[in-house]
């Protein structure tokens, strides 16, 4: 890996060394841990579990590949000639090879606190046709916003599977700040786990994503972990929080582009 080429930056770091909640102190030094969803009721992004995200993530989220497939069309769509593009937690980076493409011109800032997938990403890009115009942060969104990102503004921002790593509250200050970094004209990609309003869809819904992890061959124990972990260890992003909160900055509407079971993808734009 050719670290010259592809910008590594620990500004800001200091919530390299906290839990994935950007405002909680942490024990360890670059622990990057969350409480979210998964095959753990604990989920670790610089140990055992960011090391196997990228199998794993295909047992929680349901359509993951098709999800990503989805919202690089609808990058390409809005975003072509976008000149400024920022991945908030970019995880282990398989889709930037195929964003860089898709976006010529753009500079892209990836804003990702674990280390370790810090590294894996910086792998994913490496070699890769554009992997100068990468700038990748060691932090956090919350953190960001204090700091590094204070003044900043992007034609693109791209936030997959992250805020439901986070409670309620914390979900619509992060979406206050994804609405405050989207420039006029800009599109706001997101994705996450969301329930929807009946409970009674929401009771199918796990009965049947149960069945989906024992048909992968997932043990029942596994299955029992994981469906416990709702709501203890990942949060759903109601749409309706999503709506109310980006609507109050000025967003349009959230366009629903795909659903899977609780995994869901959404295209906002600031209008012009
Ligand atoms: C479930 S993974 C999603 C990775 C990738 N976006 C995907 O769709 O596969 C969540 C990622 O968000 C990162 N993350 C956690 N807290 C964050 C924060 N406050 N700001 C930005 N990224 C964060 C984690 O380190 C992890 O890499």
């Amino acid at each position: 890996m050719s670290g010259s080429i592809a910008q590594l930056s620990r500004e800001g770091s200091s919530d390299a060394g906290k839990i994935v909640d950007d405002e909680t102190p942490v024990s360890g030094q670059n622990r990057v841990k969350s409480q979210a969803y998964g095959l753990m009721p604990s989920l670790d992004f610089d140990g055992d579990y960011g090391r196997t995200y990228k199998s794993n993530i295909r047992d929680s989220v349901p359509g993951y590949d098709t999800l990503h497939e989805i919202g690089l069309a609808a990058v390409r769509m809005t975003s072509s000639q976008s000149l400024k593009a920022l991945v908030v937690g970019p995880g282990p980076g398989e889709n930037m090879p195929s964003l860089l493409e898709a976006c010529p011109k753009a500079r892209f800032t990836l804003l990702e606190p674990s280390e370790q997938m810090l590294a894996f990403c910086k792998e994913s890009i490496d070699g890769v046709d554009g992997m100068h115009r990468c700038h990748l942060q060691q932090n956090g969104l919350m953190e960001a916003c204090k700091t590094s990102l204070k003044e900043a503004i992007f034609d693109l921002v791209i936030c997959h599977n992250v805020l439901h790593l986070f409670n309620g509250d914390q979900q619509t200050k992060m979406l206050h700040q994804l609405a405050g970094l989207t420039g006029i004209g800009g599109t706001l990609l997101l994705s996450a786990f969301s329930e929807p309003e009946k409970v009674s869809v929401t009771e199918s819904f796990l009965a049947l994503g149960g069945q989906r992890l024992k048909d992968r061959g997932l043990t029942e124990e596994q299955v029992s972990t994981l469906l416990a972990s709702r709501n203890q260890v990942v949060f759903s992003v109601d749409e309706a929080r999503v709506r109310t909160a980006l609507g109050a900055a000025d967003m349009a509407p959230p366009l629903q582009l795909y659903q899977a079971l609780f995994a869901k993808l959404w295209l906002i734009q600031r209008p012009n």
